[in-house]
């Protein structure tokens, strides 16, 4: 929906700037004609006031703390479904029937092998290489293996390139664990579910059978929810601009996954489980606390604040609940960090500094105790994260491409540079 509103007249030239209305959530004014008609570029380096897109996937109410994937609040689908069901909502907009989800688990399972060759990228890492980093590198690979699914102008190929990220992410993600722990590679089983699956290949070793614990395996499904998608966050937004370029989906969410990696973004979960190790115990929070709040030092709380919510992340409530029901169910007794996270975000929620910044603990606030308790090594935690958001890449990537108005993304600048001047020869400067 547009309708005519502003207008904004620079140096005797006016732009007419149409302003649409959206679903729910703000207004934008469409600035495209801008530069053309004023000579004008607008500036936000953040992108804190910029849509870049419009999108029917994922809807963020920061004030209130709101998620909505396809209209659906995460709670209802954390509680109440399941995160492949999850991922056919995000890619085809609408809930499946039993039929279509059963359809789409079959074909997702069956996409869940990569090529044996595979396997031998592997060796050529180091043991003690970072996870994300071998992540980083295998998902670039793939469109090195599997070339009949990169032609983004083929509705076919664009279905089966998704469907093989989706069902080969926790494959490539358990096997760099095991490299990683020097442990022979698990491959993927057919009759277990996905999240059922990925424990598996993780943790199954060859010289025993390995017992699936429901309720352990029912947290990861609702972690993977939890992280499946999040409107056009930095990681998002990276896919899109690569997909704009025409990229295959593999380089395009290598490139995501390479943008996730950061710990402002998907790497705060390892990053906030370590400061939680840092401050070890109840005592010690203040001193970090002030550490927040001193200007001349760049430590911040990791896994709180966050570009949107200015409330509580729902996320990190629902986080929170799946914490303790594993800690629960492993008999884990006041876990020390735990201990220190809860007290931390009590002392925080109540520091007028925090009131007043509206940092709230954030999706990876709880996400690390929940994994360590798990059984993951913290350098695999944001591995978990892009498993997870893969869907929502893809998803993203998807809407994109099939947008008949998509162009090249190709962002402009202000200049502060040096104007024109003349080369000088060596012996002159
Ligand atoms: C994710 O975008 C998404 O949707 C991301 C995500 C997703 O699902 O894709 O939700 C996943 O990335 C969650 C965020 C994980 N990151 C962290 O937990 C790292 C710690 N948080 C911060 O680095 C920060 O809050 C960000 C990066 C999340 C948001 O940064 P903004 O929006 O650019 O805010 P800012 O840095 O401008 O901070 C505003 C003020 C500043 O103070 P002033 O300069 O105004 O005086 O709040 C302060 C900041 O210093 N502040 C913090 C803080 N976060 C912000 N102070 C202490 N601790 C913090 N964590």
């Amino acid at each position: 929906m547009s309708d005519e509103s502003a207008k904004l007249t620079f140096n005797d030239k006016t732009a007419a700037l149409a302003r649409r209305t959206g679903t729910i959530g703000p207004e934008v004014v469409d600035i495209s004609a801008l530069y053309k008609d004023t000579g004008l570029f607008t500036y936000d380096p953040g992108f804190s006031s910029t849509a870049s897109c419009e999108s029917k996937i994922t809807y963020i109410d920061g004030d209130e703390g709101v998620l909505l994937h396809r209209g659906y609040p995460i709670d209802q689908l954390a509680e109440k479904g399941d995160y492949l069901e999850t991922c056919y909502l995000l890619l085809y907009g609408e809930l499946p029937t039993a039929r279509e989800y059963e359809d789409f688990v079959y074909r997702v399972t069956r996409h869940t092998m990569v090529h044996e060759q595979m396997s031998r990228f592997f060796t050529g890492f180091r043991r003690d290489a970072h996870p994300m980093a071998v992540m980083v590198g295998v998902v670039g690979a793939l469109s090195a293996f599997y070339h009949d699914s990169t032609d983004i102008a083929d509705p076919h190929q664009r279905m089966v390139a998704s469907l093989r990220m989706i069902a080969k992410m926790p494959t490539i993600a358990a096997m760099a664990y095991k490299y990683h722990v020097g442990q022979p590679f698990v491959y993927p089983r057919n009759e277990l579910t996905y999240a059922e699956n990925f424990l598996h290949m993780c943790f199954a070793v060859p010289c025993e059978p390995y017992k699936i614990n429901p309720v352990l395996a029912k947290a990861m499904d609702r972690i993977f929810i939890l992280h499946a998608d999040h409107e056009q966050n930095a990681s998002t937004s990276t896919v899109r601009l690569a997909g704009s370029s025409g990229a295959n989906p593999f380089a395009c969410i290598a490139a995501g996954i390479a943008c996730l990696w950061g710990p402002a973004h998907g790497g705060a979960n390892e990053a906030a489980l370590n400061m939680l190790t840092e401050i070890g115990t109840k005592d010690r929070i203040p001193e970090f606390i002030a550490r927040a709040k001193d200007k001349n030092d760049p430590f911040r709380l990791m896994g709180f604040g966050h570009r949107v919510y200015k409330n509580y992340d729902p996320r990190a409530k629902i986080m929170q609940q799946t914490c303790h029901e594993v800690l629960d169910e492993l008999g884990i007794k006041d876990d020390p960090l735990l201990e220190v996270a809860m007290e931390l975000e009590h002392i925080a929620l109540h520091d007028q500094y925090f009131i007043d910044k509206k940092l709230y603990p954030n999706v990876d606030f709880y996400s690390g105790i929940t994994l360590k308790a798990l059984g993951f090594p913290t350098t695999m935690f944001t591995v978990l994260f892009a498993i997870a958001r893969t869907v929502g890449w893809i998803a993203q990537w998807k809407e994109m491409i099939e947008d008949p108005h998509q162009r090249i993304g190709r962002p402009r600048q202000l200049y502060t540079g040096a104007p024109s001047r003349d080369y000088v020869a060596v012996d002159k400067r």
